[in-house]
């Protein structure tokens, strides 16, 4: 898979951690963001993660800052990203089943190495889930924002 890493100053360690592992697993590895721990504006990298996952290519986003909810609401202002800030490995089965995530959002600063490395992978294994409410709701947070939301109203 090609996988774009991105992080602020906050996610820095935990990134490289993330990515060397899944160069490991033979994925195709691109990292934006802060060079090291000095002060970066998550919001660059969020862009930049997010222009990337909108081309055709990139399989998945993962942002990484303190928290992980800069990266989240920067990323998710982005059409037709879905950008999860998730905390453990149910909740990044849950956002790649449910919401169809697309890009991975950790705080580097509140989740330990070892627990952000089964995060990552339980949402690479996990697929997107078929079912037609799901797809639905996804379809529909999709056209919100524009003139989306008259579409969304249209369908309830
Ligand atoms: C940086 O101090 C911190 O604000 C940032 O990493 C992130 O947590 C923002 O959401």
């Amino acid at each position: 898979m090609k996988i774009v890493f991105g992080s602020d100053h906050a996610g820095f360690a935990l990134r490289r951690i993330l990515s060397s592992r899944a160069i490991d697993q033979g994925h195709t590895v691109s990292e934006v963001g802060a060079r090291d721990e000095q002060p970066y504006d998550y919001p660059d990298a969020a862009a930049e993660v997010a222009r990337r996952v909108q081309a055709v290519g990139v399989d998945f986003g993962v942002l990484i800052c303190g928290t992980g909810i800069g990266m989240a609401i920067a990323a998710n202002r982005f059409k037709g990203v879905r950008a999860a800030n998730v905390w453990n490995e149910h909740t990044a089965r849950m956002a790649r089943e449910h919401n169809h995530a697309n890009v991975l959002c950790l705080g580097g600063r509140l989740i330990a190495p070892d627990e952000a490395l089964k995060i990552f992978d339980a949402f690479l294994a996990e697929p997107e889930s078929k079912e037609a409410r799901h797809a639905r709701r996804v379809d529909k947070m999709d056209m919100l924002g524009d003139a989306g939301e008259a579409a969304v109203a249209s369908k309830s």
